[in-house]
């Protein structure tokens, strides 16, 4: 996730395409950059760090004087966040400039390419490769930019949102748009262009969203154009009147990050598997697994160390690996594991999940790993961060941004990598079936939809959210996979909400927290069709004789729980291994309404912060 912000017209483009860069920093922070057209010349100003560096930077580089800008605050993707992987970025011949929002998959093939025809290539951008593929079309096919923008959006596989410009063409932009947001905003005489209508609210209550696979020429004193970007056909613009306000649009609508982040959820887990998983193919391409192959099929067993929701999702891949790729595991918690003096032989592999990548304990843990021969891989969702530049390798879980203190796309996206690194081993070292390996593949790819209908069941949760709100504690149970989810769905509502809640394995009720219930006391048990389900439901009567109120995450069409409990909360089904990542919303979203519903601070819960850097 990146911000994009672009502007053509009689004022001074500057001042709105700063602005509109700070509004859109929620979408990524870790550079920003700017070009500017003064009339005559180009200039360009990107540095690593947040927009107000830019600021800083951008007087003594260049003069800020002009009608045309882009510009961009970068989530990294490709490229560790430095000034030079920082947008906006110039082609070859330093006529044309783009910035982007998404990820090109196949830039690497386009890049091969590009580099025999004599490119060369200052970052390690896929944004870099696609202004100098749009570059080479133009000049081999002596087409205009639009023209060229078109063709080689066709050779690319992908997400986009970007914007280029031509300063040897100075009157006009052109944007497209696929997979990634992009708002054109309709001024007099002058086009706005951002990720979201936040940087231009101010100006113009007209604008026009793009549709996926579009493209828009926005020129000076000219109607916008729209086109289709597979067959070049015109499409009619479709103008909306712009009824939010600011703060409304940077959080895409939503109340808050933390539920934009968990509506965020089908996208994320699309854009975690993207350019890796091809199910019909049966491939997955992981580069720091493919790179280290054999340190992971010779590995004696996995070690995980993480904190928190990452040592969550930790012990849900302890049940996937053994499942699917029978590689022995231990989940450690990372402040543990470090002072512990651990076994470990150089036939370990140490895997550190961590959203924000800067984790001091998880950090520590690393640096122990590494020091005792183990190889280490990250699994983080921050590019560029401590940890994953601290491990061996590793692979990117690509959430973008999570602002909301409790971490919700940072745990399935980390699952869903866990998954695919699964798979792929379980598939090479034959403990996964070939029929297996294909139907995980494509139950997989359908994650997405099935998280999208999980998260329509929202009114139904606020409604069981408004009688359980008052409640003093709460048990979450649940059995196998779905063990670490009680876990999390737990750590969600104290966090969030300040209630006392435990998660337990169902099974080990009978060994104390039966003692705590009554009347008074919820309990929400994830009882899906698939693993020891009539164990659970064998729970679920031990609670109910005792006169505890059932909440039941259950799999679409049941009946048995549906006698049983007080309500029930459908998931779709899936396959056992994959059902985490269904039954973790509904309780994200039972925790977040319990929290508004209480007046908390969602998004910025006491005595939390999103990274914990230290001890
Ligand atoms: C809970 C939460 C924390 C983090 C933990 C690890 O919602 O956000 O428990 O999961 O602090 O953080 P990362 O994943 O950044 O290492």
């Amino acid at each position: 996730m990146c911000g994009i912000v672009g502007y053509i017209g009689k004022r001074e483009a500057y001042p709105i395409v700063i602005d509109g860069l700070k509004r859109l920093e929620y979408r990524g922070y870790d550079s920003a950059g700017i070009a500017i057209y003064d009339g005559t010349d180009l200039k360009l100003s990107k540095t690593k760090g947040k927009v107000a560096d830019l600021e800083q930077k951008i007087n003594s580089e260049i003069s800020t004087k002009g009608n045309i800008a882009i510009g961009h605050t970068r989530w990294a993707t490709h490229g560790v966040p430095n000034d030079v992987n920082s947008h906006p970025h110039y082609s070859n011949s330093g006529d044309l400039v783009i910035i982007h929002n998404g990820i090109i998959e196949n830039y690497e093939s386009i890049k091969i390419e590009l580099i025999k025809r004599g490119y060369t290539f200052q970052s390690d951008t896929d944004t870099e490769v696609l202004i100098n593929l749009i570059e080479e079309v133009k000049k081999k096919q002596n087409v205009k930019l639009g023209k060229a923008v078109q063709l080689a959006l066709t050779e690319v596989v992908g997400a986009f949102a970007i914007a280029v410009f031509d300063k040897n063409k100075p009157n006009e932009i052109v944007v497209a748009k696929l997979g990634s947001p992009l708002a054109i905003g309709i001024g007099e005489d002058e086009f706005f262009i951002a990720s979201d209508a936040s940087p231009f609210i101010e100006y113009t209550k007209n604008a026009i969203y793009l549709e996926d696979e579009e493209m828009a020429i926005v020129r000076l004193n000219k109607k916008i154009k729209i086109r289709k970007i597979k067959d070049d056909s015109e499409v009619t613009p479709s103008m909306q009147e712009l009824k939010f306000n600011l703060e409304q649009i940077e959080k895409g609508g939503y109340e808050h990050f933390m539920l934009k982040e968990i509506h965020e959820q089908p996208h994320a887990i699309k854009d975690t598997y993207r350019g890796r998983l091809r199910a019909k193919e049966g491939i997955i391409k992981m580069a720091g697994i493919d790179d280290n192959l054999e340190k992971f099929t010779n590995a004696s067993r996995i070690i995980i160390v993480a904190c928190g929701t990452s040592w969550h999702a930790g012990l849900v891949a302890e049940y996937i690996f053994e499942n699917l790729a029978r590689i022995p595991v231990e989940v450690e918690y990372a402040s543990e594991f470090r002072y512990r003096n651990p076994v470990i032989t150089n036939n370990d592999v140490v895997i550190a999940i961590s959203q924000s990548g800067e984790t001091a304990d998880t950090l520590a843990a690393i640096k122990l790993a590494k020091e005792k021969g183990a190889f280490v891989f990250g699994v983080c969702n921050v590019v560029g961060s401590s940890i994953a530049r601290e491990t061996h390798a590793g692979a990117y879980t690509h959430a973008g941004p999570e602002i909301g203190v409790a971490s919700t796309k940072a745990f399935t996206t980390q699952i869903t990598v866990l998954t695919l690194i699964a798979l792929k081993l379980g598939k090479i070292k034959g403990a996964l079936s070939n029929s297996d390996y294909h139907y995980h593949l494509q139950e997989l790819e359908l994650i997405p939809e099935k998280v999208e209908k999980a998260l329509k069941s929202d009114a139904h949760i606020k409604m069981v959210a408004d009688i359980y709100k008052d409640a003093k504690n709460c048990l979450y149970l649940g059995r196998g996979y779905n063990f670490p989810v009680a876990l999390e769905g737990a750590l969600k509502l104290k966090e969030i909400s300040y209630i006392h809640a435990e998660g337990y394995p169902a099974a080990e009720m009978k060994h104390g927290p039966i003692a705590l219930i009554d009347d008074q006391m919820p309990v929400i048990v994830i009882a899906v069709n698939k693993g020891h389900y009539e164990k659970v439901v064998s729970n679920i009567e031990e609670i109910k004789s005792r006169s505890g109120k059932i909440i039941g995450i259950v799999t679409e069409g049941d009946t048995s729980v549906k006698k049983l409990a007080d309500h029930v909360i459908e998931v779709p089904e899936t396959l056992e291994s994959l059902t985490p990542l269904l039954t973790t919303i509904p309780l994200q979203l039972l925790s977040y309404h319990i929290a508004v519903m209480l007046e908390k601070n969602v998004d910025q819960p006491r005595n939390l912060a999103k990274s914990v850097t230290v001890e």
